[in-house]
């Protein structure tokens, strides 16, 4: 069933469990990372950020991912990654999108929550929910040119209470796009900010988390991990292995099938790590 975000991260807060966002790209990972939902009895968060939503348009992706969440045995939010501008939130959320996220992390702090609350109100008048980010989580590739800075609790504070989002991503120490897990999470940190802000918070970055780490941390008030980079390594590893090991194959749904199952088990093994199984759906 297609949910919003809040009403599996209610709960996230006060019991020993977080979601996992997945970031997918198309039919193959989507219907993968379902497939390990169901298995588990987890709910999930289909998220796709900029390079899903060029690849193939939002009104489209939309249309198919919504489509899959309604026929899923369990609760799965449709939710934008990243977006970047008003612009973007607004074709999510008419493509049917459950959940946006709004990054304004590169801005100045009161730009950064100026523009978080202009798209908090004009989301929460469609009934979405919203996600912004304040400190930055950063890349680990330099040249991109993205600003890593840690969260600062009082900031952090003053950000969730003046722009009234749902759920906030804080830079505690991942970078996007590890592929080690070798971040070294900032624990002290979480405690100050989980005293001060009372939303449930987002980690970005997660592929690059130790899993002991991961265990620790559905024990926070982090409701929402977000994992992308560890399930793309499953799907173009294993599809490399397979056109290595069959050279005269090339009709692609024979192919992708072996990484649709790779992508499957490592989606189980996260789901398994953050305890999501044992969520409870807000009651209404
Ligand atoms: O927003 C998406 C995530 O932060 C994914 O990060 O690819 O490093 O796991 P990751
Ligand atoms: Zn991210």
């Amino acid at each position: 069933m297609l949910v919003k975000l809040n009403e599996i991260l209610h709960h996230t807060m006060t019991r020993d469990y977080a979601v996992p966002a997945f970031n997918i790209f198309g039919f193959e990972d989507a219907k993968a990372v379902i497939d390990a939902a169901e298995e588990l009895h987890s709910p999930v968060i289909l998220a796709t950020n900029k390079v899903a939503i060029t690849h193939m348009p939002i009104e489209i992706l939309g249309k198919m991912l919504t489509q899959l969440a309604e026929r899923a045995n369990v609760p799965v939010v449709v939710h934008l990654d990243h977006g970047n501008d008003y612009e973007t939130v607004a074709q999510a959320i008419k493509a049917g999108y459950s959940s946006v996220m709004y990054d304004g992390s590169q801005l100045p702090f009161e730009d950064n929550i100026n523009t978080t609350k202009e798209i908090v109100k004009m989301a929460h008048a469609f009934g979405i929910p919203v996600e912004a980010e304040i400190g930055s989580v950063g890349y680990s590739d330099p040249s991109l040119g993205i600003k890593a800075t840690l969260t600062d609790p009082l900031e952090a504070k003053e950000f969730a209470e003046r722009t009234g989002v749902d759920a906030l991503a804080v830079a505690v120490g991942t970078l996007h796009r590890m592929e080690e897990q070798s971040a070294e999470i900032q624990f002290d940190l979480i405690e100050q900010i989980q005293k001060v802000v009372h939303v449930p918070l987002v980690m970005h970055g997660s592929t690059g988390i130790p899993d002991d780490d991961l265990k620790k941390i559905v024990k926070t008030n982090f409701g929402k991990v977000n994992i992308g980079t560890a399930i793309r390594m499953a799907f173009g590893n294993t599809l490399r292995y397979e056109m290595e090991n069959n050279p005269n194959a090339y009709d692609r749904i024979d192919l992708f099938q072996a990484s649709i199952q790779a992508v499957k088990q490592e989606a189980k093994k996260k789901i398994e790590l953050l305890n999501a199984h044992t969520y409870e759906l807000i009651e209404s």
